[in-house]
């Protein structure tokens, strides 16, 4: 039970309720929802099995994982990109944290008073909602200190309790906030954006949306970090991996869509568009709204403070990915480790939180590209390296259904799966005339 709350935990967060609708509006709406709802059910659920059945068998942290299994210390040198992976995406990770522990802590005082104004850096800009200033450096710090925090504690209770209060507090704030969104003035238009689908965009745009999506996919299921290989090393024998794989993804992904049936109403009723929304989204729409609800200020501190528990539970899983690297393999006692990482992350987030255009860059197409890459990676390891081991693992603690499914598997995350991911990265990356 521990385990499938840190992982939920480790999956619902920032990239389901503030990057899902931002990149949802870039890339055309409702073309982009359909090809990601496929990616999440064709790749996602196949990749989380993949980095669950090295993790479970191994009991350990991807690098250790990959080297023990295969018998062979270049395998452990791949998986310390898993590492990297960890520092990149904390780094911005942390900033949007940051920006979200801001309005959670002001907006007692803003929206009682001022209104959401004086956080809007620019208005109109791409940046509208968020700013990239000194204010964003001290967030971005505080966030990062509430996470090692909690990493340094032993992140089994944190995860725990802060996902058996977020999880029911989130899905009850955003069906309230969904509710009073078709109330507001041109919902319908957010509608038609976001789920009014026709095949002939579908087709205009399809491989145009292929990378972005696949890139969100992962991104929102913590796939290709070594994140779930981290965290299925305590799953026990007696639990069913595709059972469970196909929980988190059913809750991650209901989250995310219920975010957009908040987010697109309110951008359409506050904005008028979605399409060049970008990264503020979520701060333009929500915050602007907040102002105009009675109560609007009890219920913007409440949400806020839910999602800057869903950010935490998933920061905390990125800090784990090296923290453990270190503790594992180096021998490094925790504190050390957390304070040495944390220690770096002070340095690139700030960066991040002063440069609109690196942030754009490492929360976009480089982490993308890193967890595509990642997830190859592990999927190749996991169809050539243990091969027939996988499915064993794969079938133990599951019923006849995981039986039957077990060889397809093995097959679609050797072969299939890598890839369509090969063909998403060469095609996010523009080359190949693809
Ligand atoms: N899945 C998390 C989210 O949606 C982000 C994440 C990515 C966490 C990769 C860990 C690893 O916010
Ligand atoms: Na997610």
């Amino acid at each position: 039970m521990g385990f499938i709350l840190a992982a939920v935990g480790s999956a619902v967060g920032l990239g389901n309720i503030w990057r899902f609708p931002w990149v949802t509006a870039e890339n055309g709406g409702s073309a982009f929802l359909l090809v990601y709802l496929a990616i999440v059910v064709l790749v996602g659920v196949p990749g989380i099995l993949g980095e669950f059945v090295i993790g479970r068998r191994s009991g350990r942290n991807p690098v250790g994982a990959l080297r023990e299994l295969s018998g062979s210390r270049t395998w452990g040198l791949v998986g310390m990109l898993s590492v990297l992976t960890g520092v990149a995406l904390l780094s911005f990770y942390s900033v949007v944290g940051g920006w979200i522990l801001r309005y959670f802590v002001e907006s007692l005082v803003a929206l009682g008073t001022a209104g959401p104004a004086p956080y809007f850096a620019d208005p109109g800009s791409y940046y509208d909602g968020i700013a990239f200033t000194t204010d964003a450096v001290l967030y971005h710090v505080a966030f990062l200190v509430l996470t090692a925090l909690i990493v340094f504690a032993g992140i089994r209770r944190g995860i725990e309790i802060g996902t058996k209060v977020m999880m029911p507090a989130i899905l009850l704030l955003l069906v309230g906030l969904a509710v009073w969104a078709s109330q507001q003035p041109n919902a319908a238009a957010g509608y038609e954006f976001y789920l009014s689908f026709d095949l002939a965009t579908l087709r205009a745009n399809f491989f145009d949306v292929l990378g972005p999506a696949a890139g969100q996919a992962l991104f929102t299921l913590s796939l290709g970090a070594g994140t779930m290989v981290t965290y299925a090393s305590y799953i026990g024998d007696d639990r069913s991996l595709p059972f469970d794989a196909t929980t988190i993804a059913v809750l991650n992904t209901f989250v995310g869509v219920l975010a957009g049936l908040v987010v697109f109403p309110l951008l359409f009723s506050v904005t008028g568009e979605a399409g060049s929304s970008g990264p503020g989204a979520l701060f333009v729409s929500i915050a602007g709204a907040f102002a105009r609800l009675p109560a609007g200020t009890l219920i913007a501190t409440a949400f806020f403070g839910v999602v800057t528990l869903a950010a935490l539970s998933s920061s905390i899983s990125m800090l784990e990915i090296p923290v453990s690297f270190l503790v594992d393999e180096f021998e490094f006692s925790r504190p050390v480790a957390v304070g040495g990482v944390a220690g770096l992350v002070v340095v690139t987030g700030s960066v991040n939180a002063l440069r609109p255009a690196l942030f754009g860059f490492v929360a976009g197409p480089l982490v993308d590209s890193l967890l595509t890459i990642g997830l190859i990676v592990f999927l190749l390891f996991v169809g050539w390296v243990l091969g027939v081991d996988a499915v064993d693992e794969f079938r133990r603690g599951s019923g006849s259904l995981a039986n039957t499914l077990s060889t397809p598997w093995l097959l679609a995350v050797g072969v299939a799966i890598p890839f369509f991911l090969v063909f998403t990265l060469l095609s996010s990356l523009g080359l190949g005339g693809i």
